[in-house]
């Protein structure tokens, strides 16, 4: 009796100790990162290095290359008073874009495409909230390649109709260069049409692994001499292992802290 009021506790502390570490570790996206007010920048960035080193944005990266998309965004980045402003999905939102596909659109649809995902003037994410107000904007695209933005309490989400999506990091913000990632493929009306499906797909799980430390089990496996529960000398046997068990959460509890800060 006594033994598993103690096993009870115990095994709570253990449960209440690894649940808050187990809840850090799922929390939601962590929050955007503002790049810190730098040193004199330098003017050029180059956006294939800059691009190959963040994200990963290997997808993004290859059609900007094949499309000769790079050219355009380089040369507003290098040589205009106005500077730019890129979203770039990640390679899992490429990889999760089912329908509709990117692999049958022409040529020119495809550039478009990629264009769609360029402004052609420098924003800082404080921008966004009053670019809302002027929403629809024409991408680099040009034309009828709009975005609409929303400033959601410093969330900036992004539509295009087909896409609902929002930034969730910063990768460059200087003058005159910034590029944002973003979850999704930014799909335009222009290419897809207006026929656009009534239910979207559910968003996908956040991609960030649960981290492995939940809680131990060996301390129970130590801690069960249930053979005689009467004698008095086994009560005190007991009691000894139901006290190292209390004594084992705890030290569980310690060494969960000590990794975490280690983290
Ligand atoms: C940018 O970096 C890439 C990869 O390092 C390199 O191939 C390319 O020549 C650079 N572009 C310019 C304009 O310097
Ligand atoms: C951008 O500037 C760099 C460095 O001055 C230069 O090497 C590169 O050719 C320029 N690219 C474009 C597209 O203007
Ligand atoms: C791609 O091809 C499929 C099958 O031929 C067609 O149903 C679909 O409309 C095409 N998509 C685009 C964007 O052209
Ligand atoms: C963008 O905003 C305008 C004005 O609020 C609205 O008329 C339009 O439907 C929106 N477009 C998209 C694709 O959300």
């Amino acid at each position: 009796m006594e033994f598993s009021i103690v096993f009870v506790v115990s095994s709570t502390l253990l449960l209440l100790c690894s649940s808050p570490a187990y809840a850090k570790s799922t929390a939601s996206p962590p929050p955007i990162t503002l790049t810190p007010a730098p040193a004199p920048a330098p003017a050029y960035v180059n956006l294939t290095d800059l691009l190959s080193v963040a994200g990963p944005f290997h997808t993004f990266l290859s059609y900007l290359e094949s499309t000769k998309v790079i050219e355009t965004f380089q040369n507003q980045a290098n040589n205009t008073e106005e500077g730019i402003t890129i979203f770039v999905p990640k390679d899992s939102a490429f990889s999760s874009l089912k329908k509709p596909s990117l692999s049958n659109l022409t040529r020119d649809q495809l550039r478009s495409l990629i264009l769609f995902h360029g402004l052609p003037h420098y924003y800082t994410l404080a921008d966004f909230d009053k670019l809302s107000l002027s929403s629809p904007i024409t991408t680099l695209a040009g034309g009828e390649y709009t975005l609409n933005f929303t400033d959601a309490s410093g969330t900036v989400h992004i539509g295009s109709g087909w896409t609902d999506t929002k930034v969730s990091s910063s990768v460059h913000s200087t003058d005159p260069v910034a590029v944002y990632q973003v979850d999704k493929v930014l799909l335009p009306e222009e290419i897809f049409g207006t026929d656009i499906p009534p239910t979207p797909a559910p968003t996908p799980a956040p991609d960030i692994a649960p981290a492995a430390d939940t809680p131990t089990e060996s301390t129970d496996s130590k801690s069960s001499p249930l053979s005689s529960p009467d004698g008095s000398s086994s009560h005190r046997i007991l009691g000894l292992g139901a006290l190292s068990h209390l004594v084992l959460a705890m030290s569980g509890c310690y060494l969960q802290e000590l990794v975490k800060e280690k983290k």
